[in-house]
């Protein structure tokens, strides 16, 4: 198969990046970005420790292949924090204590995002369900729940 000159716009810039179009968006951002934030837990669209925003929407992006994502904004957790100000989940998760060992993390917190940007945090069954793609096997669940609702207000 061959390689091919990609363009990827991540977090407000640009990137180009050759690789053959077989390659998923969460492997572009892995192995050949550097931005390894984003995390590859089961490759198959089952953990949501992958998930980005494009176009605003959250994604699993090993479900994904960056060759589709070309021409749309898409945010990694990378892209969160201003300067040195974090994202208001960030801080919320670290108030909670949303997290144990960390690996899932990034993807939780840009689910949660996405959660209180499309209004599905109005309750903790509500944001319940809209994280539930977002397995966490340390068990922080309530932790998790409790900083996104804080972020939604
Ligand atoms: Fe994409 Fe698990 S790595 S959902």
């Amino acid at each position: 198969e061959g390689v091919t000159s990609l363009q990827l716009k991540i977090n407000g810039t640009v990137r180009t990046i050759q690789a053959e179009p077989r390659v998923t968006l969460l492997d572009a951002l892995r192995e050949y970005l550097d931005l390894t934030g984003t995390k590859k837990g089961c490759d198959h669209g089952q953990c949501g420790a992958c998930t980005v925003h494009v176009d605003g929407k959250r994604i699993n992006s090993c479900l994904t292949l960056a060759v589709m994502q070309q021409g749309k904004e898409i945010t990694t957790i990378e892209g969160l924090a201003q300067g040195d100000n974090l994202h208001p989940m960030q801080e919320a998760f670290i108030k909670h204590d949303g997290f144990q060992c960390g690996y899932c993390t990034p993807g939780q917190i840009m689910s949660g995002v996405a959660c209180v940007k499309e209004g599905h945090a109005g309750s903790d069954d509500q944001t319940r369900e809209w994280m539930s793609g977002n397995l966490c096997r340390c068990g922080a669940y309530p932790n998790i729940v409790a900083a996104v609702r804080e972020v939604a207000g």
